[in-house]
């Protein structure tokens, strides 16, 4: 089954803009719950700007659905990992100045100390993907260290359209392939939204897409179970046009 995972940091964006109680990241966890999510994704940054350290453990405690906690390889955060031991785990690179993720994690680049960050958290009993960009050195390097799945960036194919997208598209659907022949599961994020999203959850042996800004901006106006409700539809009708 292809799940869908509903990013619910910018719930959190809003409230510490005022740094108060509302909008509640429970109640938009169990909202994207009650709109069809198969998983909720929250990613406990380092400069804390929107997550915090107790939403992560209220939302673990108030979903029995599948938890998917973004996170740095940074010790500290790795550390709350091990301690809040969500199922599943998404390594992503971090910068301070970011407005959001930019890029896949650069495994070749520090393989060292991913590969202490995955041992931690695999021996905790969590689930480890890794946020690579679609190159096949990066997603060698990942199953050679063991990790279960690998979330495809798909930032670069969301900013293009046309050839140009097409042949990102060509990118993501290869390394998809790479991923699978390498034994681990196949997960994409970044950028997709209710136009762009049908291509990439065509992608042969897709499993999971985690999705927040798309989604979270569409329920300004419609109410979030509703509009997890219309992306989970546009990957419903990807499931059942599949041979
Ligand atoms: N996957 C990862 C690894 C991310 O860092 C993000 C953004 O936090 C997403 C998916 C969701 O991206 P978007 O908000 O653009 O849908």
């Amino acid at each position: 089954m292809l799940e869908l995972g509903i990013n619910i940091d910018h719930v959190a964006t809003v409230r510490e803009a005022r740094k108060t109680y509302e909008p509640s990241v429970v109640e938009a966890a169990l909202a994207s719950i009650r709109g069809g999510a198969d998983c909720i994704t929250i990613h406990l940054r380092e400069d804390r700007r929107h997550i915090q350290d107790l939403d992560a453990y209220a939302v673990r405690d108030a979903i029995s659905t599948k938890l998917n906690f973004e996170m740095s390889i940074e010790r500290e955060i790795v550390d709350i990992a091990c301690d809040l031991l969500p199922p599943q785990a998404t390594l992503v690179p971090e910068k301070r100045e970011e407005v959001t993720t930019e890029g896949g994690l650069n495994v070749t680049g520090q393989r060292q100390r991913i590969e202490t960050a995955v041992k931690q958290l695999q021996d905790a009993g969590i689930v480890v993907s890794l946020f690579l960009d679609p190159e096949s050195s990066q997603i060698e390097a990942a199953a050679e260290m063991g990790c279960q799945a690998v979330e495809l960036h798909t930032g670069q194919y969301a900013l293009t359209n046309g050839d140009a997208q097409v042949q990102c598209l060509n990118e993501l659907t290869a390394a998809g392939k790479l991923i699978v022949d390498c034994g681990m599961k196949l997960h994409a994020g970044h950028g997709l939204n209710y136009e762009n999203v049908t291509p990439v959850a065509q992608i042969d042996q897709m499993i999971e897409l985690n999705i927040g800004h798309s989604i979270i901006s569409r329920a300004i106006f419609t109410g979030l179970e509703q509009a997890v409700r219309e992306m989970k539809q546009l990957l419903t009708n990807v499931e059942s046009n599949k041979p």
